[in-house]
């Protein structure tokens, strides 16, 4: 299938082929293109963020009361002056936690505010309430921090001399990497700095909790994992998980960022309401946004590597140190998922990772699209390209050399089909997918005329490179691959799906609509997707690791399942037939003699009382994973694609542009193209800016200096190239998931470091044949003069 990229939001009118994804009311509702569920309300400015609901009598606003010191005692905390501002109505500080005053967070290593150190600039001691938001932010600046400092780590090189790390280093290897160095034709050590970056969702971080009867509460956060935030407010007040009802109807972005983070504006605005009893509301302003929450980590490695003179790898000895900032969060299964991708798209043989999860005074790093995935896919591209320079060969064919296959290793009964974690790669579409996209990128042609062009021109060089993704898809933690539902269908025939996901512009409700509206045979504008609710279905996981759809899609789609075998025996016992033989489609129940409307049947099904409703559960099947050794099979199955890109730089600014970019992406069977194509667009626009304009700089205080769009630069539409195709792999999921579909929201990232290695190209070829390129990411135009200097 290929999907004629559009974007129905910046078409006016209706155009023909915006049109046809129009919502018909006949024919399947999965495996078409339709409008995100809410893109026209969106779009209006109709629908509810947090921040525009309602707001119920005596709300109060909250700001947060930032430390100063990247470290340090902290010995005190003076008030007076806050207080005496206007509409200041309290400060709230540790001694005002009702429960633990240590968050409920997996590694139990944060406090929910300060308590007598404080670990980095902008670790948040406590609150301000006042009448206004911005009585809370001025007054929030008075408070005095009497903080002793002490000496502060602020980079992973620091922190692993000194052996302070927020969990223990972790060791994956197969072979003997010492050993096949030693006896490689060929080796090359190098290092790469990657940096991190901000999530920048357009809807900044935000809770509102309200007080409900005999101390139950009602938080409305702008989360990924509403049940977390429950458990995290409930651990706080000293109270018990059902007290505590937690909603997400929408979040303007999230990309990770709002997976544990959210958690922490609800905790802190939840203290404030039980302790004035009254509504809190608890905004983030942007800046605080940057200097609080944790982003992406940055990584360092030190890498040898092996290979012969084709260019394959026969040895790969590595060392990722992962800046974690204070505390774990979720550093131990990010930090681990980018050890399980290193290998990428490639059988690397003999190997050894240590991964260093590094404790640094900066903020707690945390998820972030492709969850530590991307920083393990980027290193081995490096090696690739690399390699490729040392060889003189063309960098695709070394990785061709390289792909997973079933070509036997000689001498062993092995094959090079199973990854360094012990996973058989049983789905490998690699070799295909590149040949095509090669052919329809026309890449060999391409790589003659851009090395031409060079020639011709002394200041502007130009680059361009192909780039492969696999992506493990599945929560490396197995426990969390289970997912909930409730499908109503009401007297009308009109159904309201409800599951644990939460929406975040990925298109998850739209998927999930489509999904029971085909499974009740009914038009796509009959299902309504409602919030994420806790007191709904409960124990949700997170909806990341781009598992949405494929956990809460199966989920509703049993749930549906079982309201229509009610429907199907009911109409079974009318007409005397089998209950197999009633068919549901086109809003239209069938049986062998009979045809009704759905609404008919529904309306007849309710007067003989028949239950209209039902739950569905799910849980992934297949996977298992060894914690201790990091083996086993922790993914489903893998999501792939590749994408070509083109880049000029210039040789005398830095400066660098995307000029072409040719995608190829595999989502299995999609259940909703154009929601996939736009996934992919995003995703690879975002790989982009953390690979180029996205720099997150610290001074030598730990201070963040880039807090702000002023200073921290995301893509925008201008930085999105002309030629942007994007195709579709053809082949359904060859594992049994829904609808035979495959996940979308993170693999198409990693797309994103194939403007890395074009960028690195274009150096390569400014320099001269055989040049080494030394290029930090991201690679803005200082560092690639730094690169083009070296
Ligand atoms: N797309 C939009 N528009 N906004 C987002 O916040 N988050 C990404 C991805 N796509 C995100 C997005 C991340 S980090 C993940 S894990 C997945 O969506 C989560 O949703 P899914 O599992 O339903 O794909
Ligand atoms: Mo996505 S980083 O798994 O929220």
């Amino acid at each position: 299938m290929s999907a004629t990229p559009f974007n129905p939001s910046l078409t006016p009118t209706l155009s023909p082929e915006v049109a046809a994804a129009v919502p018909t009311s006949r024919g399947p509702a999965a495996g078409v293109n339709q409008f995100h569920e809410s893109a026209v309300a969106q779009v209006a400015g109709a629908v509810h963020y947090i921040d525009d609901l309602p707001e119920v009598r005596g709300t109060l606003y909250a700001a947060p009361i930032l430390s100063t010191h990247a470290h340090g005692k902290l010995l005190g905390v003076d008030s007076t002056a806050a207080r005496a501002m206007p509409g200041v109505v309290d400060v709230v500080l540790a001694e005002d936690i009702p429960g633990d005053p240590m968050l409920a967070a997996f590694a139990g290593d944060e406090p929910v505010f300060a308590l007598d150190t404080v670990q980095f600039v902008g670790q948040v001691v406590g609150v301000v309430l006042a009448k206004t938001v911005m009585q809370a932010r001025h007054a929030a600046r008075k408070v005095q921090l009497r903080i002793e400092p002490l000496p502060a780590i602020l980079s992973v090189q620091e922190s692993i001399r000194a052996k302070s790390f927020v969990l223990p280093p972790v060791n994956v290897r197969r072979g003997d990497a010492d050993a096949a160095l030693k006896s490689a034709p060929h080796t090359l050590h190098g290092t790469l700095e990657v940096g991190g970056q901000e999530h920048f969702y357009l809807e900044g971080q935000i809770a509102y909790v309200l007080p409900q009867e005999q101390n139950q509460w009602l938080v409305y956060s702008s989360t990924q994992h509403p049940g977390e935030v429950q458990h995290w407010v409930s651990h706080a007040l000293g109270i018990d998980n059902h007290a505590v009802k937690v909603e997400c109807r929408r979040m303007g972005g999230g990309f990770g960022g709002k997976e544990t983070q959210a958690g922490h504006l609800a905790v802190w605005a939840a203290i404030a309401a039980a302790k004035n009893r009254c509504a809190v509301k608890l905004r983030l302003d942007r800046d605080d946004d940057f200097m609080v929450t944790g982003k992406r980590h940055p990584f360092a490695y030190e890498y040898s590597v092996g290979f012969d003179e084709t260019g394959r790898l026969t040895a790969l000895k590595l060392q990722m140190a992962v800046n974690c900032g204070f505390s774990a969060d979720l550093s131990g299964p990010v930090a681990d998922r980018a050890i399980f991708h290193t290998d990428n798209a490639y059988y690397l043989q003999d190997v050894d990772i240590t991964s260093y999860r590094c404790k640094t005074n900066t903020q707690s790093h945390t998820a972030f699209r492709g969850f530590g995935g991307p920083q393990g896919v980027v290193l081995i591209e490096a090696v690739m390209g690399d390699i490729a320079r040392a060889l003189k060969l063309d960098p695709l064919d070394v990785r061709m050399r390289n792909l997973y296959s079933d070509e036997a290793i000689p001498g062993t009964a092995n094959r090079r089909d199973t990854t360094h974690y012990q996973m058989k790669v049983e789905d490998n579409i690699l070799q295909p997918l590149l040949s095509k996209l090669e052919l329809s990128a026309q890449y060999r042609r391409r790589v003659e005329a851009i090395s031409a062009w060079n020639q011709t021109s002394p200041v502007l060089k130009r680059g361009i490179a192909i780039t492969p993704v696999k992506f493990g898809i599945s929560f490396t933690a197995t426990l969390f691959n289970q997912a909930g539902a409730l499908v109503h269908v009401y007297t009308d025939g009109s159904v309201q799906v409800n599951h644990g996901g939460a929406e975040m512009g990925q298109g998850l409700n739209t998927k999930v609509a489509q999904i029971v509206a085909d499974e009740l045979g009914i038009p796509f504008t009959r299902v309504l997707s409602t919030a994420s609710d806790t007191s709904k279905v409960p124990n949700a996981s997170a909806t990341a690791a781009s598992a949405g759809t494929d956990l809460n899609g199966r989920a509703a789609q049993f749930a549906a399942r079982h309201v229509r075998d009610n429907l199907a025996a009911f109409v079974a016992g009318l007409d005397g037939c089998g209950a197999g033989a009633v068919r549901f489609k086109h809003g239209e129940v069938f049986s062998p003699t009979t045809t009704r409307s759905f609404d008919d049947v529904v309306k007849m099904a309710y007067a003989n009382r028949i239950q209209l409703w039902s739950d569905g559960f799910y849980r992934t099947p297949k996977i298992h994973y060894d914690k201790t050794t990091l083996t086993g099979r922790p993914f489903y199955y893998f999501a792939y694609g590749a994408a070509c890109t083109e880049v000029v730089i210039d040789t005398l600014t830095g400066e660098s542009k995307v000029l072409k970019v040719d995608i190829l992406h595999d989502v299995g069977r999609s259940i909703n193209p154009a929601i996939d194509v736009g996934q992919i667009e995003g995703a690879f626009v975002q790989g982009m800016g953390w690979l180029t304009t996205e720099q997150l700089v610290w001074n030598d205080k730990g201070y963040l200096s880039t807090h702000a769009p002023s200073t921290y630069k995301i893509p925008t539409a201008a930085d999105v190239p002309e030629h942007f195709k994007v195709d579709l792999w053809h082949e359904p999921n060859i594992e049994d998931n829904v609808f035979g579909s495959k996940a979308v929201g993170e693999p198409p990232f990693m797309l994103g470091i194939s403007v890395f290695e074009a960028l690195r190209d274009a150096v390569a070829q400014a320099k001269g044949p055989g040049a080494a390129v030394q290029l930090t990411a991201p690679a803005t135009a200082e560092n690639v003069l730094k690169a083009l200097k070296d």
